[in-house]
Parts: structure tokens; C-alpha cells; sequence
């Protein structure tokens, strides 16, 4: 009888320690990379900001002269260039590369005179409809999901 406690009690101790080789891992080790990933995850997140531009400094971003293209959209810049294919010189968008695309996207056009020009003062956007301003913040957000910002658009 009492060795067949001793048995019982091995069994259970082994049991315990064999639980604890197999789990113990898992338990300690997996909040703390669930933690780690999500601040990494929230530092990709974070947009890099690189700078101000003004439109003129905007402007040299056209994809003409320069591998990266950069678009402002309501005062955000933002890095392009992995769609070379739509804002590259013979891209279909290529006008917006290098500017403030904010009143075209609003006006669902990419005409060269709808865009605001690098030479003038930032677009204050003002008389927009408020159609036009839930298109512009459609694509605002399309932006926001594919492309990094870079900087802000601010006046000389
Ligand atoms: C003739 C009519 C048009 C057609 C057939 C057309 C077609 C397309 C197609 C197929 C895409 C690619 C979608 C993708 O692969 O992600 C696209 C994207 C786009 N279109 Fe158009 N489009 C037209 C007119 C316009 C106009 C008038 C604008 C002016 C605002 C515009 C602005 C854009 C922009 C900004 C993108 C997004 C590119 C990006 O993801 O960065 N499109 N269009």
C-alpha cells in the first residue's frame, strides 16, 4: 500500500516537472514577444517624418530628375516611388508627381490646370464642395494605407 503511494506521488511529481519543461516556455516567453511585437509593429507604423517642403522643393520630386516621387495630399507628403507605374513621367498621374494633388483628387482630375502650380502659394483648398472634400479625404486615406509620409508641405 505504501509503495503504491510512493508510485502515485512519482507519477504526479513527474508529471508536474514534465509540464512544466513543455509549458513553462510558452507561458513566460509568449506575452513578452506579443509585447515586443506590437511596439514594433507600432514603430512601422509610425510615419517617418523627413521634412518640410515647399512646392518649389516639393517640385524636384517629379520622378523626372529624381528616383523617388513624392505627392502631397492636404499637407502631407508622401513617398510614391513604389508606384513609379502610375506617377512616373509616363505614368498616367505623372502630373500630380512633385505637387500638391489635393485639388485634383478632390475634382476627381489630374489636368494641369486644376493642380496647383509649384510657383504659387499652397492651396488653401477653401472653396471646395463638400463632395469634392469627401472624395479628396477618400483618396487621403488611400494614400495614408500605401504610402510612407515624408514631410509636410509648408508656404516659402
Ligand atoms: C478614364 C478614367 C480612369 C480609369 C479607367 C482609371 C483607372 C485606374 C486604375 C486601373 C487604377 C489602378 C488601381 C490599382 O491597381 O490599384 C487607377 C488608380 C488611380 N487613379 Fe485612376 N482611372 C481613371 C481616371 C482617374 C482620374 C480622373 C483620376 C484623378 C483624380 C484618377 C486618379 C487615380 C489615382 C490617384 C489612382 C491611385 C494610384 C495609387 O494607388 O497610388 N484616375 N485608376
Amino acid at each position: 500500500m505504501e509503495n503504491y503511494i510512493i508510485a502515485i506521488l512519482v507519477i504526479v511529481l513527474v508529471g508536474l516537472f514534465i509540464k512544466n519543461i513543455l509549458f513553462a516556455p510558452l507561458s513566460t516567453h509568449d506575452p513578452l514577444s506579443n509585447v515586443q511585437q506590437t511596439a514594433n509593429a507600432a514603430k512601422e507604423d509610425e510615419p517617418i517624418v523627413e521634412g518640410r517642403f515647399t512646392p518649389k522643393s516639393l517640385y524636384k520630386f517629379n520622378g523626372f530628375d529624381t528616383e523617388n516621387i513624392y505627392i502631397a495630399v492636404k499637407r502631407n507628403v508622401y513617398d510614391v516611388s513604389k508606384a513609379r507605374q502610375f506617377y512616373g513621367p509616363s505614368g498616367p498621374y505623372s502630373n500630380f508627381a512633385g505637387h500638391d494633388a489635393s485639388r485634383g483628387l478632390a475634382k476627381n482630375s489630374f489636368e494641369m490646370d486644376v493642380i496647383r502650380s509649384y510657383g504659387e502659394p499652397i492651396d488653401d483648398l477653401a472653396d471646395l464642395t463638400p463632395e469634392e472634400l469627401e472624395s479628396l479625404n477618400g483618396w487621403e486615406s488611400t494614400f495614408k494605407s500605401k504610402y510612407p509620409v515624408v514631410g509636410v508641405l509648408v508656404d516659402e
